[in-house]
């Protein structure tokens, strides 16, 4: 399937740019759906809740990500996007996942966990190891996990430390994932 010209859902129909995943490196952030801004420009995450999210992955000095979203095409009015919507998406964040190779996956918000990690069920903020994530299984070990997603601190701000911390303590569990030996 050629995601450029992909039409399997109608959200085609309103669609100003399909929102291709966007990056590098073994992290994979899942967020929802496109936004207003994101589906002008055709990239994840650049509208006021991608600008909160991207400045706490470089105050975590995370900048090796790879962004996406669970659906390509932006819904409108930024209402969830529909079971069949997901289910007829699914597919394009399968070849992500097999072409990419992440071995950490973080839900940005509700929509993206409960779609990705309903049998895994690890805490806010804190690594879970697993098997597989959809039909991804890699050999090497593979973590989830989820945050909340940065929209809902544009409405309540006091989320926004939460984030944070979150944030800080996943990127701790990287760092230990990733140097094993080093005792901080
Ligand atoms: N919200 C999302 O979930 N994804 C985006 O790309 C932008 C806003």
């Amino acid at each position: 399937m050629i995601i450029k010209e992909c039409k399997e859902c109608k959200l085609s129909n309103t669609r100003n740019k399909i929102v291709c995943g966007e990056g590098k490196g073994n992290i994979l952030l899942l967020g929802e759906a496109p936004g207003k801004a994101e589906d002008m420009l055709g990239t994840p995450f650049i509208g006021k809740s991608g600008m909160i999210l991207r400045k706490l992955l470089s105050l975590m000095s995370l900048e090796e990500v790879y962004i996406t979203n669970l659906v390509k095409c932006r819904p409108p009015g930024n209402r969830n996007p529909t079971e069949e919507e997901v289910d007829k998406c699914l597919p394009h964040l399968s070849n992500e996942l097999h072409i990419n190779k992440p071995n950490i996956i973080i839900a940005v918000g509700r929509v993206a966990a409960t779609h990705i990690l309903d049998k895994n069920q690890p805490k806010r903020g804190v690594l879970l190891k697993v098997n597989n994530v959809l039909d991804y299984s890699p050999s090497f070990n593979l973590y989830v996990s989820h945050i909340y997603h940065p929209a809902a601190a544009l409405y309540n701000p006091q989320l926004l430390s939460v984030l944070e911390a979150d944030m800080r303590n996943l990127t701790k569990e990287i760092n230990d994932i990733r140097n094993p030996h080093t005792i901080s």
